[in-house]
């Protein structure tokens, strides 16, 4: 059986007019840790990726999906999730937008004041839509945050409706070593100590393998 792997990858951005707009540091190095070691495991790879400094290189059996907002990424992942197995939802996905983007670049001049306003409107939850959806598919997220880090990701886990989540500290997200702890959907935990981005990617490659063949001859 080959096995199909969607992830999503790199921050996504949020125009506010032409030339600005807002973003995070995520720097695209797990998403395409994870995509090698899909490929090593000799799965088939489909990346989303959002505007990051990290290149990922369009092979036979890995296509790279660019994209620049969360709602591309979101057009992205339905387009690709017919195709999947598994879904990773590793991009630090941007949570709101500016309601309006300006089709002219801003001027201090036309604001008339040291304070500007921007009205942001909420971004559709991608892994949300693709758990709704995951008849027969695993489905991992990840989590990262600067505190009650273990606490947060079990309800994120449970909220999302994921198999798995990987839970980070913030330092994770442009550095390139974590040490996540992977909580599972039973409860069970797995601790992973300091370790380049490729061998984290080895330990999430390999478990969520392991889930959908559990899935598969349930
Ligand atoms: O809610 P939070 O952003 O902390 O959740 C993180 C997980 O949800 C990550 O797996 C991320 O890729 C995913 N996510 C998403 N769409 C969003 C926000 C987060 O897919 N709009």
């Amino acid at each position: 059986m080959s096995i199909t792997i969607l992830i999503t990858s790199g921050p996504t951005r949020e125009y506010i007019d032409p030339v600005r707009f807002i973003s995070n540091a995520s720097s695209g190095k797990m998403g395409k840790a994870l995509a090698e070691q899909a490929l090593k495991n000799k799965c088939k790879v489909i990346v989303v990726k959002g505007p990051s400094v990290i290149d990922i290189k369009e092979t036979k059996n890995c296509k790279v999906v660019p994209v620049i907002s969360a709602k591309d990424m979101l057009a992205a992942v339905k387009q690709n999730l017919k195709f999947a197995d598994i879904f990773i939802g590793a991009a630090a996905v941007s949570d709101y937008r500016p309601i309006k983007i300006s089709k002219n670049k801003i001027k201090k001049k036309d604001i008339g004041s040291d304070i500007i306003n921007l009205k942001l409107i909420k971004n559709p939850d991608i892994i949300r839509y693709v758990s709704n959806h995951k008849k027969g598919k695993i489905v991992v997220g990840f989590a990262l945050e600067t505190k009650n880090l273990l606490s947060y990701a079990k309800t994120k886990l449970k909220e999302k409706n994921l198999d798995m989540i990987v839970a980070n500290g913030a330092q994770t997200i442009s550095s390139k070593d974590s040490a996540p702890t992977l909580i599972f959907k039973d409860g069970k935990t797995k601790k992973i100590k300091l370790a380049a981005k490729e061998n984290i990617a080895k330990e999430i490659i390999y478990e969520a393998i392991g889930l959908l063949k559990t899935l598969k001859t349930c």
